[in-house]
């Protein structure tokens, strides 16, 4: 405690007047709160408080962002933003706190991570980026980070891995990625090889598909099981309308149709009781194609903006790859504008009023 009175930085006498008068905690920006880290590098003899190591916790800020890095203190070893609202890492967010060796993004709902975000991070040793939204890695994302020892990817949307995501990752022992939508098949063969080689300790992470790998602990699999061959199983596929629905002609009917993206060749295709619809404006059917959540699911929106009798009939979104295609169908009933309404009947009993 003496030691830090002896600070004469104009930055840190704000500081340290907000600890004399909130004790031991201290802001740094807003009200992420800044501790002493018990000191490892600082010896007995070091009184000066500009080499003391801190810890910034910034958690359940409603954070929309990460916070500039000159907002830390300059020797910040740990820094925790998780329970926040971030949504993306961009490139140079923390340039200049080359003192880090932990940081905790647990928790956020991040999509996106820019090429570069981790620039300057060259002590850090710990990084937890689980629970976000996390759907698509680029190559060049851990660059950098050659002190990195552990890593918590757990929790994200992908369902997948890049080759080549960890070559730059040269010090890790410790490796999690367990998440609902992982799928065990030939695109993580050379993760499987990569652990074994490196010697890599990978932690509760277990396939969720296919269904006859589900549950098994990644570092328990054959590489022989590791296949891409039919069936076609997505860990995500939805349709929307989901249900069979009656229409009225003239109404417009909007379809949406999303699945895990597994496959480079993956198509999502619509088809009318075993025909293609293709997107043709006269008879104002359009059709839209995206990519969501960066590279974990594939989108596809079917609209028919003037819907005619003619348009009665199974509705079908086809997901097709190289290995199998996979549907999801509905059953549309179009009213012709002249039917003839019958006077609504309405019956009231204990179980409720039905019409
Ligand atoms: C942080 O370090 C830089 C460069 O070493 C120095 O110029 C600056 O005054 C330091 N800031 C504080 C708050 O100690
Ligand atoms: C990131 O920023 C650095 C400098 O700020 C720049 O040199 C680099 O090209 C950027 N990287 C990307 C991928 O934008
Ligand atoms: C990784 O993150 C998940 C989800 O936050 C958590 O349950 C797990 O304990 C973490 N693993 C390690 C090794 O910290
Ligand atoms: C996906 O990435 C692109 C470019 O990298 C970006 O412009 C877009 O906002 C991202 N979308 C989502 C949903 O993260
Ligand atoms: C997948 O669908 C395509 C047409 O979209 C069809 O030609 C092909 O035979 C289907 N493959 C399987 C395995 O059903």
């Amino acid at each position: 405690k003496e030691s830090r009175e002896m600070s004469v930085c104009g930055l840190w006498l704000l500081v340290l007047a907000l600890e004399l008068l909130g004790g031991s905690d201290s802001a740094v920006s807003s009200d992420c709160k800044s501790y002493d880290e018990r000191s490892r590098n600082a010896g007995k003899g070091s009184p000066s408080v500009a080499t003391e190591d801190r810890k910034v916790v910034c958690s359940n800020m409603e954070l929309h962002q990460v916070l500039p890095p000159e907002s830390f203190p300059n020797r910040t070893v740990t820094l925790i933003l998780s329970n926040n609202k971030i949504q993306e890492l961009l490139n140079g967010s923390f340039i200049g706190l080359s003192t880090l060796e932990r940081l905790d993004i647990k928790n956020n709902i991040i999509t996106r991570i820019e090429p570069g975000a981790f620039l300057g991070l060259t002590a850090l040793k710990r990084l937890d980026l689980s629970n976000n939204r996390i759907g698509c890695l680029n190559v060049d994302i851990f660059k950098g980070l050659t002190n990195l020892v552990k890593l918590n990817l757990s929790g994200n949307m992908f369902s997948s891995l890049s080759q080549g995501i960890f070559d730059s990752l040269v010090s890790l022992k410790t490796l999690e990625f367990q998440s609902p939508y992982l799928l065990c098949d030939c695109n993580l063969q050379w993760l499987v090889r990569w652990i074994t080689e490196k010697g890599v300790g990978v932690k509760d992470t277990r396939c969720a598909y296919p269904r006859l790998l589900q549950g098994t602990l990644i570092t328990s699999l054959m590489l022989e099981k590791l296949t891409c061959d039919a069936p076609l199983e997505l860990p995500s596929f939805q349709m929307t309308p989901s249900q069979h629905q009656i229409v009225f002609q003239g109404d417009s009917l909007p379809f949406q149709c999303m699945a895990s993206f597994v496959d480079e060749d993956m198509q999502v295709l619509w088809y009318q009781d075993g025909k293609m619809v293709e997107p043709d404006a006269t008879q104002g059917i359009y059709i839209e194609k995206s990519m969501v959540q960066n590279c974990s699911l594939i989108a596809s929106a079917l609209t028919i903006s003037n819907i005619q009798p003619g348009f009665t009939g199974d509705w079908e979104c086809r997901v097709r790859t190289s290995r199998g295609n996979n549907t999801r169908t509905v059953h549309i009933v179009v009213l012709e504008s002249s039917a003839k309404y019958c006077a609504p009947e309405r019956v009231s009993n204990n179980k409720g009023e039905y019409r």
